[in-house]
Parts: structure tokens; sequence; C-alpha cells
């Protein structure tokens, strides 16, 4: 921070094992020569810095489409900028952008695609205010180029360029699905948390969702050894080894390399997705999110943390057609309260 409480232009360097490897080089068109941003968001005034900043990269998904994403990314980092964090909110829906319309921006000129197509020297370039103080936002893509299939090392390089900006929190609306854009964003971020209504259809989408990204965590962990196309037929349900959850590919891999499986046993443990139960209506539902864990526990040998739930509010939609953000309106709302809770939790992760 200088001297006039502004947000530091240079600083702090992505925090040591968070960096994200990326197989193009490590300086992109328009950084510095440190690799540094050039620019940052419009100065913020700056509450409170922790003595040691560290950049939180969170992703959010879903694996159904009009379930909240947009509002949860938008109000959690409403939440955190609140609470004195600097944050950039990034709308990396490839397919459906509208985080912008969450937060009350009319449509930017500059996009996520102007960065990932070099139409822009950096990132910072296209990072605009929100009207939220210490709250920038990059716009999503509008064109299908973008919407086709990046490819894995673009995704890491992406990543690895938004793991540098200059700020404390950034929070991804990674869109709908189970694409592998979708589950790739979520498994690049340090902290993927899938949001889930409770609705059947929603439900399902999530734990497809969650089998999906399992699988390509362990694949993204397997380079260079044939288990890798053992991962890559297991995605298909009815795949030729018959295996048909994630503990039958463990054994399948085991039987066919021990060493191997040991490196994917050890893989499996560094899976860790969070959880948010958004619109929630009745006592029940705010157990959603206990037995969804209970579930992966049981079915894909995976932990994840329930992060809260969030409870349906019609003022969400009427402030929605303001164009202002819901806990703007309503901070004292009992979903603004939950949704501040799960950004306190978020702050508190080790
Ligand atoms: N807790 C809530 N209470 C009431 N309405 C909600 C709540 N959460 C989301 N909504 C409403 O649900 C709709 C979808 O929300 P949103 O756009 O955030 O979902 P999304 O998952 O990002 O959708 P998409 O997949 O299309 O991008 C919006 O009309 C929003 O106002
Ligand atoms: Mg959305």
């Amino acid at each position: 921070m200088d001297p006039k409480g502004q947000v530091s232009t240079h600083g702090i360097g992505a925090p040591a094992g968070h960096e994200i490897s990326a197989a193009s080089p490590a300086v992109l068109p328009g950084e510095g020569r440190s690799g540094l941003p050039k620019t940052v968001v419009a100065p913020l005034p700056v509450k409170a810095q922790p003595a040691q900043p560290r950049r939180r990269i969170i992703a959010v998904g879903g694996g159904k489409g009009g379930i909240g994403k947009s509002l949860i990314t938008s109000s959690l980092g409403i939440s955190l900028a609140r609470r004195g964090q600097s944050v950039v909110v990034i709308d990396a829906d490839l397919g459906g952008a509208n985080l912008h319309t969450a937060l009350g921006v009319s449509t930017p000129k500059g996009t996520l695609a102007d960065f990932i197509h070099h139409r822009v020297e950096s990132i910072e370039e296209v990072i605009v205010e929100t009207g939220i103080p210490k709250l920038g936002l990059v716009s999503g893509a509008y064109d299908f180029l973008t919407a086709s299939n990046l490819k894995y090392f673009q995704k890491t390089r992406i990543l690895n360029r938004i793991s540098k900006i200059d700020a404390d929190f950034i929070l991804l609306d990674i869109g709908a699905g189970i694409s592998l854009n979708v589950v790739d964003f979520f498994l690049l971020a340090e902290v993927g948390l899938l949001v889930v209504v409770p609705e059947p259809s929603s439900i399902e989408g999530a734990y497809r969702f969650l089998k999906m990204s399992f699988y390509r965590h362990l694949w993204s962990g397997l380079k260079g050894t044939s288990a890798r196309s053992v991962i890559e037929h297991a995605m298909d349900q009815k795949n030729k080894y018959g295996i048909r959850t994630p503990f039958d590919l463990l054994e399948t891999v085991d039987k066919m390399d021990p060493k191997v499986g040991q490196i994917l046993k050890q893989k499996a443990m560094t899976f860790r997705p969070r959880l948010l139960v958004n619109q929630t209506r009745y006592p029940e539902d705010e157990r959603l999110g206990l037995s969804m864990a209970a579930v992966c526990r049981k079915h894909l040998g995976v932990d994840i943390d329930c992060l809260g739930s969030v409870q349906y509010d019609d003022g969400v939609w009427r402030a929605h057609r303001k164009r202002t953000p819901f806990v703007v309106v309503s901070p004292d709302s009992p979903t603004a309260r939950s949704i501040d809770q799960a950004a306190g939790r978020l702050l508190s992760l080790p």
C-alpha cells in the first residue's frame, strides 16, 4: 500500500506454492520485465491490510445453470471487499457471461476475451471499477471463439496470469456445466467452490460435476503414465474396464502398476472442493450440504467442506431487475448475512 492508502501497483508476488505451472512463458506480452502488472484497478481506499498479504483464487461453479453462481460470486466479492480485502471478480463463464449484470455494471468494453486473444497487453487493462470500494471486475467474453474449448496450456496460462493480479482475492465465475473449460478452471483455482440448490436436477448435476472434476484432477497428476488413458476411459461410464466408481479406478490402476496406484492415491487426497447450498427454503434444505458431504465421502472417497447455506429471498430478483447487487440493498437480510458468513469462512481457510 502506498502512503496515500492506495492499492500498490507492485508488491506481492504470488505466494510460494501457489504459482500455477504453465507451459507458456512466465512473462507474457504487456508485463513488465519482472512479470508484474503495469497497471492496476483504479486506486481504491484500503482499510486494513493483513501483515503478509496473499492472493487466493476461488472458482465458483456448479453442474447446472441458473442456480446462483453469479449471485454468489458477486456477493462474496462484495463481502470480502467490505471486510477490507482487495478483490477482483472475473467472469470466466465463457458461454454466458453476465457477472457484470449481477454487480449492476453496464457492459464494459474490455473483456476477458480481449486478454485471451492478446487484444490487450495485460489483464489489468480490462479490470473496471464496480462502484464498491476495493472491488474490481473483469467482464466476460461474448464471442463464439472464446466459448470453444481452450487448450489445457491456455487455461494454465490464463490462471497463471490471473494469479499475478495485485489483489488479496480473485473470484472466478466459471459458468455452468461440466465441460473441460469449466472443470479445469475449477481445479486450477486454489479453492473450488461448488454451488448447489435443493432441487434434484441441481443435486445430480453437482455429483456429476464432482465426479468429473475428481477424475480430471487425478488425470492431471499422471502425465506421461499409461494410467492416464485408463482415467480417460473411466470418464465414460460404459468403459471397457468396468470402472464405475473412483474406487474401481484406484483399484484398476493399482493392479496395473502399484507405484502409479500410490501416486494416484496421494493425488486423490489433495482434491478438496467446497460446497455452498443456495436458495434454501425449508429447515431440511439447510442439511443438504452435510448429507452431500457424507455421500461424497462414501461413494467418491472425497472430503468436501460445506461453507454454509444461503436462503432464498424474493428480494434477489427484484434487486437484479433494478441492476443493483442484493447484498448492497439488503445487507441485513438473512441471505446477505449467510453469504457474508461464507466469506468469513473463506477468509479463515487454512
Ligand atoms: N438466494 C437466492 N434467492 C432468490 N433468488 C436467487 C437466489 N440466488 C439466485 N437467485 C436468482 O436465480 C437466478 C439465477 O441466478 P444467477 O444468474 O446468479 O445464476 P447462475 O448460476 O449464474 O446462472 P447461469 O448459469 O445462467 O450463469 C437469478 O434470477 C437470481 O436472481
Ligand atoms: Mg451466471
